[in-house]
């Protein structure tokens, strides 16, 4: 991330929530609060398209759309299931705009939501949801944090955060945009500080598409196009051998996907036109049972 600038990649994925939200034949994740999240020129260029159809389409067939609607739905309902077993927390890693504790289900009312972000990008979101009228729950905490220099059971220490209790963490759209070093600091800092259950919902690249980007063809002009606007892929994982690079971490690894086989069991077909891509895996990990 470019020191003291939000980020724009968050923008976007709004963007495409909000594109999603105007879709009825999508019913996979619909966010009420996405359009209002935009920033001016997203919200003029999402006007625009909703006098037109084709380009409407356009942007449903980039898979990347696709996936923030899918990793979004695919992690509320793995919350949900954690929470009917008794988890009270949930932290949301590289939040940006995601308006789950806005938008959050009655039954999960009485979680206590996390939102850890960088800096800018959180000051962005509380100002607009300050501009916008939209009043934080109590249960919801806003905490300023830098992965790449900041340590992440420093920065909840300095919270509510209980570490005896279940958490359940989502870390969603953002670990392709660290070093491999950060997020095994950032799993290992949870582990250390959790001494209760604790189930994450990651997500990543697979590692052949950062390596080789240029080689592909779709992906390269992602690619580009994120590096462009200072936000660049720097790391993804090989799923052959994730799993043993967690369990070097102490996390087991309860499930692995590709984004387009999430979608076919939570429902593809209810998301209107939006495509999915097979590069990119929503991964269920969980902290050995043996250091609970
Ligand atoms: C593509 S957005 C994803 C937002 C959200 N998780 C979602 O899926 O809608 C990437 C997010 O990662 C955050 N991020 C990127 N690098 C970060 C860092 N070094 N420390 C903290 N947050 C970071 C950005 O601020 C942004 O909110």
């Amino acid at each position: 991330m470019l020191l003291h600038l939000d980020s724009q990649t968050a923008n976007v994925v709004t963007f495409f929530r909000a594109i999603a939200a105007l879709n009825p034949s999508n019913q996979l994740l619909v966010d009420p609060y996405a359009q209002q999240f935009l920033p001016k020129y997203l919200k003029l260029a999402l006007l625009s398209l909703r006098r037109s159809t084709i380009s409407h389409q356009f942007f449903e067939n980039i898979k990347l759309g696709g996936g923030v609607l899918i990793r979004a739905r695919y992690a509320e309902e793995c919350l949900k299931e954690r929470v009917l077993s008794g988890t009270k927390q949930y932290i949301i890693l590289g939040a940006g705009w995601d308006s789950f504790a806005f938008r959050c289900p009655s039954e999960l009312e009485e979680l206590e939501i996390f939102e850890l972000d960088f800096p800018a990008t959180q000051q962005k979101k509380i100002k607009r949801l300050k501009t916008l009228g939209i009043a934080v729950p109590n249960n919801v905490h806003f905490v300023p944090i830098d992965f790449e220099s900041e340590q992440i059971h420093v920065a909840l220490s300095q919270t509510s955060f209980d570490p005896n209790l279940d958490t359940f963490v989502t870390w969603q759209g953002v670990t392709y945009y660290l070093t491999e070093e950060t997020i095994e600091q950032v799993l290992l800092s949870l582990s250390d500080l959790c001494s209760g259950r604790l189930d994450i919902v990651i997500d990543y690249i697979e590692q052949k598409y950062i390596k080789q980007w240029w080689r592909y063809q779709h992906f390269r002009w992602i690619y580009l196009a994120v590096a462009f606007i200072g936000e660049r892929f720097v790391s993804g994982f090989d799923p052959n051998t994730f799993s043993d690079w967690l369990s070097e971490r102490k996390f087991t690894l309860k499930e692995d996907h590709n984004y387009r086989t999430i979608a076919d069991r939570l429902g593809s077909e209810n998301m209107g036109h939006f495509r999915l891509s097979v590069r990119t895996h929503l991964a269920h990990i969980q902290k050995f049972e043996e250091d609970i």
